[in-house]
């Protein structure tokens, strides 16, 4: 569900015309739908009324300020992986006890900056880190709360590169490893271990993984719980999917439903980290067409966002829905939907069937919200598009478009 509606054979992004923002903003443009990242928040956060549970959305899914601000002030807490994300979300002004940070490789600055902050808790991934987090506390003078993330070794039958509870993968730790490092975590003076963590994938379609893993942590945490450790947060991570093309993910209400029923009767918080199901679809991005051309074995439109404004497709040959902005029948044709950037692996769409298009036409970008301004780079000197972000009949610019001098802005001139 998504306020990105046609009205008259317009696309509108709530009740401004895209066109309109493209009038303003111009192209490559990523625009956000205010109302959608509202109604996203409060179905999944509302699916687990009636527990005591705190969702701490993801920052990295869509780390823009004013989607940080709004999501804050609907009561959201944060889910952070970076120091980087650790200030971002301090300026927008989230509350650091609604704060946790994930990550395999956190640095000691970061671990600093995050125990000076009195974030809620750190969600370990390695026994070494549990030891820096401790000795950097203790230099400190103060005490890191902590959960262990588990691999709990199942399969989310998702996109390899987006799959982290399986054995294989680098993140967390094994139930046997689990063990033995909450047994030192009891012991280490500087660090209170509250919590178990896991965060299995990505994009998952299906509840059964997620229950799966859930079944394996209750079992480890009531092991806990013999040997003394007493843990209060249950953090089960992010992960739910989203519809790009005809996927059918579970909605919240019924993934809220299924691990309501499993938590009856513990006196667990529940922590959950969607970034997805929030983000995803209420962003899209909006491009224009530079060129047609017709090779002997192709259609290709050539449009002026590239996989360095949204890299899903190149990178995981993601599908993301595309149509024009402006409804118009016409015969449709195959075409790849190419960018700029010189590498054949540049593409927002293969062998897509859209109708055809002329120069300047205006493309939309479906379902990229998530994972698409975050994943963006300067490839090919190419700056940055604006984020705009719509309200109603409110639009601003929530970043506005970088400039060549943005390109040097952090380089040295050469001796
Ligand atoms: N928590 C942790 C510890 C994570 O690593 C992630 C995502 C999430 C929560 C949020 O997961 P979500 O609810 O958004 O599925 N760039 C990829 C996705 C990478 C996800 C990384 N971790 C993509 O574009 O599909």
């Amino acid at each position: 569900m998504h306020y990105f509606e046609y009205k008259n054979g317009q696309l509108f992004a709530e009740d401004i015309s895209v066109e309109e923002l493209v009038k303003e903003f111009d192209t490559p443009v990523y625009i956000y739908s205010a109302r959608t990242f509202r109604r996203h928040f409060e179905a999944f956060d509302s699916a687990f009324a009636g527990i005591d549970h705190l969702t701490c959305y993801s920052v990295k899914a869509n780390s823009n300020l004013c989607v940080l601000k709004m999501l804050s002030e609907m009561g959201s807490g944060m889910d952070i992986v970076s120091g980087g994300e650790l200030f971002r979300v301090l300026k927008a002004g989230v509350d650091p006890q609604k704060i946790v940070y994930s990550g395999v490789g956190k640095k000691d600055h970061e671990i600093r900056e995050a125990i000076l902050s009195d974030i809620l808790m750190f969600n370990v991934e390695s026994r070494q880190e549990l030891e820096k987090i401790n000795q950097v506390a203790a230099e400190m003078d103060s005490t890191a709360r902590i959960s262990l993330r588990i691999n709990p070794d199942v399969d989310p039958k998702t996109h390899p590169y987006i799959s982290t509870g399986l054995k294989k993968n680098k993140f967390g730790l094994d139930l046997e490893q689990a063990m033995d490092s909450y047994m030192l975590a009891k012991q280490l003076s500087n660090i209170e271990p509250v919590g178990i963590d896991c965060h299995i994938g990505s994009q998952l379609t299906s509840i059964d993984p997620f229950i799966e893993a859930l079944d394996r942590i209750m079992k480890f945490q009531s092991k806990l719980t013999d040997l003394g450790i007493d843990i209060r947060y249950l953090d089960l991570g992010g992960g739910l999917g989203i519809t790009y093309d005809e996927e059918q993910p579970p909605h919240p209400v019924e993934f809220g439903q299924a691990i309501k029923e499993k938590l009856k009767g513990t006196d667990l918080t529940l922590i959950l980290e969607p970034g997805r199901v929030i983000a995803g679809n209420s962003g899209i991005l909006v491009t224009r067409v530079l060129y047609t051309k017709k090779t002997p074995s192709k259609n290709f439109i050539i449009v002026d966002a590239a996989m360095n404004d949204l890299v899903r497709p190149s990178l995981y040959g993601s599908f993301h829905r595309i149509a024009c902005v402006h409804e118009k029948n016409g015969p449709d044709c195959v075409a790849d939907i190419v960018g700029p950037i010189c590498e054949t692996g540049d593409f927002l769409a293969q062998d897509r069937k859209i109708r055809e298009v002329g120069q300047n036409e205006l493309l939309a970008v479906f379902s990229a919200g998530a994972y698409g301004f975050t994943m963006s780079s300067q490839y090919n000197s190419r700056p940055r598009g604006a984020e705009v972000i719509v309200d109603g009949t409110k639009f601003t610019l929530a970043r506005r478009r970088e400039v060549y001098f943005d390109l040097l802005d952090l380089e040295e001139q050469c001796f």
